[in-house]
């Protein structure tokens, strides 16, 4: 997406993008995304823990805003030496306009900072609106774990390698602007 186009959808959504880090009392929004989202929604329990493991460093779970209304929410797992993102959803009535982008984005200078060398994640082979995101941002796919969701649909694994190199910071920064860090 152009940095034109995101400033066009931008005013056509009204309220700037906020990003903070992920609260229990944002949990009642993520809900209702998550149930629309997902086969097999993470439940509550799920989300306490991964705050619990964000306080003590092991993850890293942001929420976007659109003034009051909470439009999106990500994660990272840290594993020796890479992020691997757990979790990355929008609304629905926001797709499409810079949500998912602007998460990751966030997280990935996250991973950065946390001098991580790759992120990695897991994505539904039906799941082509994902990939081109993930693609976007260079992740490639490595492998397929079989029957990985519900014993039924393949898992494609995809890498994005050097994160900590310049020319991806420089891809970040031409991705979400909003987001990019020095
Ligand atoms: C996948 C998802 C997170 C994308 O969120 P989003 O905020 O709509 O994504 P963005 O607006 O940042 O999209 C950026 C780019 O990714 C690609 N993309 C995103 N969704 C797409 C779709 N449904 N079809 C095709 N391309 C898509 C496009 O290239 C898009 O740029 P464009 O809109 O200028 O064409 C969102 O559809 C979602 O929450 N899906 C349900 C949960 C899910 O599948 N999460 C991923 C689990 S691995």
């Amino acid at each position: 997406m152009s940095v034109l186009s995101r400033l066009l959808r931008r005013s056509d959504d009204g309220a700037e993008l906020v990003v903070d880090v992920l609260k229990r009392r944002d949990l009642a929004a993520i809900q209702a995304i998550e149930q629309v989202s997902y086969p097999k929604p993470w439940t509550p329990n799920v989300f306490l823990s991964e705050i619990e493991l964000s306080r003590r460093g092991e993850r890293h779970y942001l929420v976007a805003h659109r003034g009051s209304e909470l439009v999106g929410y990500g994660g990272l797992m840290f594993v020796v030496g890479d992020a691997h993102v757990t979790n990355l959803a929008c609304a629905p009535a926001h797709q499409r306009t810079g949500v998912a982008t602007r998460l990751l984005a966030e997280l990935a200078w996250q991973a950065i900072e946390r001098d991580c060398g790759a992120l990695t994640l897991e994505v539904r082979t039906s799941n082509v609106g994902a990939q081109a995101l993930y693609r976007s941002f260079g992740f490639a796919p490595v492998g397929v774990r079989q029957r990985y969701y519900e014993n039924v649909e393949d898992a494609i694994v995809m890498w994005c390698h050097d994160v900590a190199d310049a020319p991806f910071r420089d891809r970040l920064r031409e991705l979400c602007p909003e987001a990019a860090r020095g």
